[in-house]
């Protein structure tokens, strides 16, 4: 009987302790475990996919930095307005550091909704979390208060230099005489794809002009996206649908352009592109990658990682067939292949090709070293390289996203010369750095965790729009020949969107 009751014992202890850190012992605190994020107020806040974090702790408080694999299980219940079982689909993403990101998506509207955070079925920190409140489906068109108010209670960052620098041109802006302007600069022949958008009591409408406004969708999905969770201020603007900036600052007036990607030669505002305000919108939904699963699909330890330069891509710029010249030379240093042609004609596919296929990005982090090349503008891959558990070097460019300026060299990532002609030495500084390389590796993506998450895309929408609003003198209206967009309604099967936030006051 003794000795039963011993190996039980012995083996609740093995599964409980794990070998951290060159054998020192942690042992996992449950109930110092930290929980924490909006997807534990999902009846406030409201996103495609709400998400929230666990941070695993010890007993003396410290944090664990380890995996403890897949034991942690969290399910979320709830039940449907017609008294059915709400149907919420979880996924827990093992970050590989002793974090984890826990998302979930429900399509219907959910009530008594409790999220249980269990670890080998005990109960993590204040688990079970019980929801009083109806969480709504991010389908759901419930604005509930300004948009100040709104980034108040998501917790936005107060600051976004690069919105303040942006706009700084524009102290008062007379909306009639830009769009004149625009079109005469823009649309010869259809040149320039370009919306005017206006929002007006929470409405969205826009005329579009050029070519090819596929891309609209994006910024449609976004602005019906935030109507539903805010009041957005009465607001005109246009947006620029396509790759380059347009905006030369030495042509007079400067007109105010929206655009995906700016450039240290052009005077446009930027805004998140349309690539990861898509996986923002779509996380859980239609994309695959997005920024929360790009930090948990790649179990290779950092010491298991090759310490080689990768890269895959397209032929869209020069500099990247000379990175296959490059990886040709240094085999050890460097693995490059392009995956695709379609910029350059043949003869470059027969010195460059053959093409190889596509390999997951999630393989990418195999490697140490990401190698980030711009394509015809920015490479807008950059925010997920930083994301996963590699070190990114990164080609010195003009262009840039909205957030580059808040990185630096060397403590976000390794600059390397636009014409790579220091890329090899770079490479091997790392090799015999590798203690700093790796620090580089693990502050860029500690910036992206905190700054490029689905909130953070939200936030600099709606400080974007919250400024450039204070700034608009001439009056908002809706212009002729402007088509209304309208919210997409709630399926009927996905339960039903009465908001109580909204009409709460009126019960009172
Ligand atoms: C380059 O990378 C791919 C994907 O990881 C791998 O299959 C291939 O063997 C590598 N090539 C060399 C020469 O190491
Ligand atoms: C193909 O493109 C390359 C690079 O732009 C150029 O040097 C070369 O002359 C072109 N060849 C043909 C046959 O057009």
């Amino acid at each position: 009987m003794k000795s039963w009751c011993c190996l039980v014992y012995l083996l609740l202890l093995f599964t409980l302790y794990r070998d951290v850190n060159g054998g020192k012992k942690y042992k996992l605190d449950l109930k110092k475990t930290r929980v924490f994020g909006p997807g534990l107020q999902p009846d406030k806040i409201v996103y495609p996919a709400r998400y929230f974090f666990i941070q695993l702790y010890d007993t003396k408080g410290n944090r664990i930095e380890k995996s403890f694999g897949d034991a942690l299980k969290v399910q979320i219940e709830g039940d449907t307005n017609q008294g059915s079982y709400c149907r919420v689909w979880t996924q827990v993403l093992d970050r590989h550091d002793g974090s984890y990101i826990v998302r979930y998506r429900s399509y219907q509207t959910c009530r008594n909704t409790v999220i249980h955070i269990l670890y080998n079925n005990q109960h993590v920190a204040d688990s079970p979390y019980k929801i009083e409140d109806p969480v709504y489906s991010e389908d759901c068109y419930c604005p509930s208060g300004d948009l100040e108010t709104w980034s108040d209670l998501v917790g936005c960052r107060t600051s976004f230099p690069q919105i303040q620098r942006d706009l700084e041109p524009f102290p008062e802006v007379d909306f009639d005489p830009v769009i004149k302007e625009a079109q005469v600069r823009f649309n010869q022949a259809g040149a320039r794809s370009f919306c005017n958008y206006v929002i007006k009591d929470n409405k969205v409408y826009r005329r579009c002009y050029g070519q090819h406004i596929g891309f609209n969708m994006f910024m449609d999905n976004m602005l019906h996206s935030m109507t539903r969770k805010m009041t957005l201020p009465d607001i005109e603007f246009i947006i620029n649908l396509g790759d380059w900036p347009l905006v030369n600052p030495k042509v007079k007036p400067l007109l105010p352009i929206f655009s995906w990607c700016g450039s240290e030669d052009t005077a446009d505002i930027v805004m998140p592109t349309y690539d990861i305000t898509e996986a923002t919108l779509e996380n859980m939904g239609r994309v695959t990658l997005d920024l929360l699963s790009v930090q948990s699909n790649n179990a290779v330890p950092w010491e298991a990682k090759r310490p080689q330069g990768f890269w895959r891509g397209r032929d869209a710029r020069q500099e990247r067939l000379d990175l296959i010249a490059l990886a040709r030379q240094h085999p050890h240093l460097i693995n490059a292949s392009l995956t695709n042609f379609f910029f350059f004609n043949k003869s470059v596919e027969e010195k460059y090709g053959p093409k190889e296929k596509h390999i997951s990005f999630f393989k990418f982090f195999d490697y140490k070293y990401q190698i980030n090349i711009d394509g015809t503008v920015a490479a807008y891959r950059f925010p997920y390289l930083l994301g996963g558990s590699s070190v990114v070097f990164k080609q010195d460019s003009p262009y840039y996203e909205f957030f580059y300026h808040d990185l630096q060299p060397y403590v976000h990532y390794i600059p390397f010369k636009r014409d790579l002609s220091d890329l090899i030495e770079k490479l091997e500084w790392a090799r015999s750095n590798d203690d700093k390389a790796r620090l580089i590796g693990q502050t860029g993506r500690k910036y992206m965790q905190e700054n490029l998450m689905p909130r953070d895309v939200y936030c600099y929408h709606a400080a974007l729009f919250q400024e450039w609003s204070k700034r608009l003198k001439s009056e908002v209206r809706v212009r002729a020949d402007m088509e209304h967009i309208p919210v997409p309604q709630n399926e009927k099967r996905f339960g039903d969107c009465r908001c109580h936030r909204l009409t709460r006051h009126d019960e009172l």
